[in-house]
């Protein structure tokens, strides 16, 4: 296992939509727990496989509270199959650095993924876990949370980035 450097914004991985995992194999067990390892070290409750530069349709999850036994998740080619309520929660992203802002889900969803066996799995989640999941989607399709803030807000956010990334060069 390795952990992988993560793709920030707004590297162009970031925007693209992610291809449908035709065979789960070994290599993509591999990189399965590549992003296990990258998100326990972030540390982190999800990561999309774009983060890492992968255009496959792969999130690994873990929303377990702090002082519970890790329970890792690995969902390939993951779609919401039901979707219902609504919540508010302040967001972050590893891909998005030093920004949370209040972001507007579905307070409980229902997906339907293969696991990192290739066998089909059904998980209902609510509250954290619904956020974590409806987040890490998105990120196959190439939308990250600021995409679902205001626009003034994202604007603010991308010109600091973009000044911070100037100085981090210099
Ligand atoms: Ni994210």
């Amino acid at each position: 296992m390795a952990v992988l450097p993560i793709k920030t914004y707004p590297d162009p991985c970031l925007s693209q939509a992610c291809r449908q995992v035709e065979v789960v194999d070994d290599d993509l067990r591999r990189l399965a727990s590549d992003m296990l390892e990258t998100m326990y070290a972030a540390p982190g409750v999800g990561l999309a496989a774009p983060q890492v530069g992968s255009d496959l349709r792969l999130v690994v999850i873990d929303c377990a509270n702090r002082d519970d036994d890790p329970a890792p998740m690995v969902l390939v080619n993951p779609r919401i199959v039901e979707a219902e309520g609504s919540l508010v929660f302040d967001e972050g992203c590893l891909s998005v650095p030093d920004l949370t802002c209040d972001v507007t889900r579905h307070e409980r969803v229902v997906v339907e993924a293969l696991d990192a066996q290739g066998r089909p799995l059904r998980l209902e989640g609510v509250g954290l876990l619904a956020v974590c999941l409806q987040h890490e989607l998105d990120h196959l399709d190439g939308r990250l949370f600021i995409d679902r803030i205001s626009p003034l807000k994202r604007a603010l956010y991308k010109k600091r980035r973009v000044k911070q990334l100037k100085r981090d060069e210099a």
